[in-house]
């Protein structure tokens, strides 16, 4: 079976394609590399001993598209490729609703004249804004987005369930990720932030071996048990494999999209990943408090049961693992 995975050398494209790779798919990737290295597509093929067909281009282009469709005739799709730094969103709009709108339209088009029969999208937790209730759950208010980054997720959801009325063929699946966090257990893959990340544990990584002075932790006066935000962090594997299970095992039903939350169900606050990172990994962080950072709500973390029982889907990677396997990485990133 032929997938198609924009974005594939990506972070969490590129867990997913070696899941693909390691259950007898035929990933097909397309990346222009714009936030992620060539490199990685090495190293899939070096966890996997597996070769695959990748292809270096800008998915919304509509023509080269088109050409790679003709040519491979995938049997689904899993388009990852968007950009995701929220703080970056607030900046710079446009970029995100060009990259993360309009390329999302141009995919579409191209599979409304193919043979596809499941397109897998990276949704986002985003989309609940600041839940008034924990966890949330899929049919949780969604509420005003609070970046522009959130709004494309919002926009790309409405987006797809348009298309999926219009395409009673394609089964369409909305994955809502919560916090991606970690990287492969090898240490030749993981999160590449390109510049200073905006995320937690690339941010945590980069000090404990050096590259960043220290982290700050943005608000410890929030209400929540130790006063910093609570997130549900999920290993990237684990993301991986729902969308492996996503579009092979999804059987359409009344040409609604199906929309699920990928997360572990636990919440973790900022001072209990630090001290895990420091614990599993026996190694001290240096961290100071500072001001609360726009947008960010207390506490997010999911009611993933539907996952469960529409794909048997559930996580089995804990947050000490998570960190275990971002410390590994951020260690064979430095060796480079
Ligand atoms: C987590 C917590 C920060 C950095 C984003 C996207 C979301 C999803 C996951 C894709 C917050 C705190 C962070 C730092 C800190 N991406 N923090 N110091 O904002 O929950 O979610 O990534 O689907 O869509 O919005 O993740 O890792 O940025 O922050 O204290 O240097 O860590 O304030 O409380 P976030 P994050």
């Amino acid at each position: 079976m032929k997938i198609i995975v924009t974005g594939g050398a990506g972070f969490i494209g590129s867990h997913t394609v070696v899941d693909l790779l390691e259950n007898g798919y035929e990933p097909i990737v397309i990346d222009d590399f714009r936030n992620s290295k060539p490199f990685i597509i090495e190293r899939i093929k070096k966890i996997t001993n597996k070769d695959f067909v990748s292809y270096n281009f800008d998915c919304g282009d509509i023509k080269k598209l088109s050409s790679v469709f003709l040519k491979e005739k995938p049997d689904a799709i899993i388009h990852f490729a968007a950009d995701k730094a929220v703080n970056e969103s607030v900046s710079n709009p446009l970029k995100y609703y060009h990259n993360n709108i309009s390329t999302l339209v141009n995919v579409l088009s191209v599979v409304n004249k193919s043979k596809v029969k499941s397109f897998v999208f990276s949704s986002s937790c985003t989309v609940y804004g600041v839940p008034k209730k924990v966890p949330v759950s899929e049919f949780s208010p969604i509420q005003q987005a609070f970046s522009p980054y959130g709004f494309t997720k919002q926009i790309g959801e409405q987006i797809l369930s348009d298309f999926a009325k219009s395409n009673p063929g394609v089964s369409i699946s909305l994955l809502r990720y919560f916090n991606p966090i970690g990287a492969h257990p090898s240490g030749l893959i993981g999160e590449l932030p390109l510049g200073v990340p905006s995320n937690l544990v690339p941010f945590i990584t980069q000090t404990a071996i050096g590259i960043r002075e220290s982290l700050i932790v943005h608000g410890n006066d929030y209400d929540t048990t130790d006063g910093t935000c609570i997130r549900d962090y999920i290993h990237v594997l684990d993301l991986a494999r729902a969308h492996v299970l996503a579009f092979s095992n999804y059987l359409k039903k009344n040409n609604k999209p199906l929309i699920l939350n990928i997360g572990t169900g636990k919440g973790s606050s900022v001072l209990e990943v630090i001290e895990s990172f420091k614990k599993v990994n026996k190694t001290n962080l240096n961290y100071t408090f500072g001001p609360r950072r726009d947008g960010d709500a207390p506490c997010v973390y999911a009611n993933s049961s539907l996952a469960k029982k529409v794909l048997g889907w559930e996580h089995k990677f804990s947050l000490e693992d998570a960190l275990s396997h971002a410390w590994e990485w951020e260690k064979q990133l430095s060796i480079l």
